[in-house]
């Protein structure tokens, strides 16, 4: 047993596929196999992470779960390819695993991604516990079951829905992590605000300083709320039928953004802030979002730090990869409103138009 300060919040993910549990706690990791053989993950354990992860992190994880074989594939986006994971398949067969085995995910996104993939065809599916370690991973990716790796031609097109059985959340790993990601992550927090919490919006705007000193009493909960908001929405709507979508609030203009600029200017959350900046200005325009609430999102947002311009893009180029995205329907586009802090709409009725002048008054060079 645990002493009770050291319990982890548990929080349960309720899909048809399967149960998840999500444990979030300063100094979750040392109790590691624990929480492990509670969610029932098989004894024979595969660990997946990348060298850097590993080198400041990997000591505390061995110590927790002693031998287990270890995988180390290459650290960055690109290499989030069928290719790395056909190397975590030549180490699970070499390791000789069979259906009984997991994949222990450490690291951030892209580890996740790219091991959870592994674990959902490696013999048709075999366990998967996260270890998130960036805070875009503890807040998003490790939760919801989305795997996935990227094609030559497009981000996450081969991927698949495998529930980890359990995700394990030690904020304490994120004091490693450079200012720059801590921040990409930060704004898919804002996001969670946006969408379903005033108060977590609220916190975020507080406790800025004591958020950025990685201060545990702050950041945990803040952690833990943002968490339980998207695996809420999750366990409503597994499959991204209809209320999952309210999790894209900034993405439709936030990953056109990024594809304009060939992935290289903005982190993902970076883009995602402009993102959201835009939906909140439509909003406003279309008289459903009270101004005051678009000027604190603006305010939080800049509070946070400088975000990499987009004063020179051009408007085409951004209305082009908008249409691409999949949201377009008879060129009335697919976007999620807030209608006010923590409410939002999915409306279908944005036109060009609009889009285009929302642009403009981002900044946007119009050419
Ligand atoms: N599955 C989903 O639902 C979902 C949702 C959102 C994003 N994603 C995916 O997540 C990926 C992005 O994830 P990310 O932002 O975590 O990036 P990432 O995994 O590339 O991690 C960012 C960097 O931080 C390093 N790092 C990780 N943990 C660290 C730590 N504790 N200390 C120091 N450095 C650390 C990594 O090695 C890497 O260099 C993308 O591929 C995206 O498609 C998936
Ligand atoms: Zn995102």
């Amino acid at each position: 047993m645990l002493p009770a300060s050291q319990t982890p919040e548990r929080i349960e993910v309720r899909t048809s596929s399967r149960p998840s549990t999500i444990l979030v706690g300063t100094g979750a990791l040392d109790a590691l196999a624990a929480h492990l053989d509670e969610a029932g993950v098989g004894r024979r354990r595969f660990i997946v992470s990348n060298p850097k992860v590993w080198r400041l992190h990997g000591a505390r994880i061995q110590q927790a779960l002693g031998d287990a074989p270890v995988v180390l594939v290459p650290d960055g986006e690109r290499y989030k390819t069928v290719r790395t994971t056909e190397k975590i398949y030549d180490a699970l067969i070499a390791g000789g695993a069979d259906r009984g085995s997991a994949v222990v995910a450490v690291g951030g996104g892209v580890v996740g991604d790219m091991a959870g993939f592994a674990a959902a065809s490696f013999l048709r599916g075999i366990t998967l516990a996260h270890v998130p370690t960036t805070l875009l991973a503890q807040v998003d990716s490790s939760i919801g079951g989305k795997v996935g790796v990227n094609h030559a031609l497009g981000k996450n097109l081969i991927g698949a829905f495998h529930q980890p059985a359990v995700v394990v959340i030690d904020p304490g790993v994120l004091s490693t992590l450079p200012r720059r990601e801590f921040r990409s992550g930060l704004y898919e927090v804002v996001k969670y605000g946006m969408i379903a919490s005033r108060p977590l919006f609220e916190t975020l705007t507080k406790k800025t300083r004591a958020v950025f000193k990685h201060d545990p009493d702050v950041l945990l909960p803040i952690v833990a709320a943002s968490a339980r908001i998207k695996a809420d929405v999750v366990s409503a709507d597994e499959r991204e039928s209809g209320l999952r979508r309210i999790l894209n609030f900034g993405h439709t203009v936030g990953h056109a953004l990024e594809a304009e600029t060939h992935y290289r200017r903005f982190r993902h959350g970076e883009a995602i802030a402009w993102g959201m900046l835009l939906a909140a200005d439509l909003g406003v325009a279309r008289g459903t979002l009270p101004e005051a609430d678009r000027a604190a999102l603006a305010a939080l947002v800049g509070r946070l730090g400088p975000l990499p311009p987009v004063a020179d893009l051009p408007i085409a180029g951004i209305l082009a990869a908008v249409k691409r995205d999949k949201k377009v329907v008879n060129s009335r586009l697919h976007f999620v409103l807030c209608t006010s802090i923590g409410t939002t709409d999915v409306v279908d009725d944005v036109t060009e138009d609009e889009l285009t002048a929302a642009l403009v008054r981002l900044g946007l060079s119009g050419i």
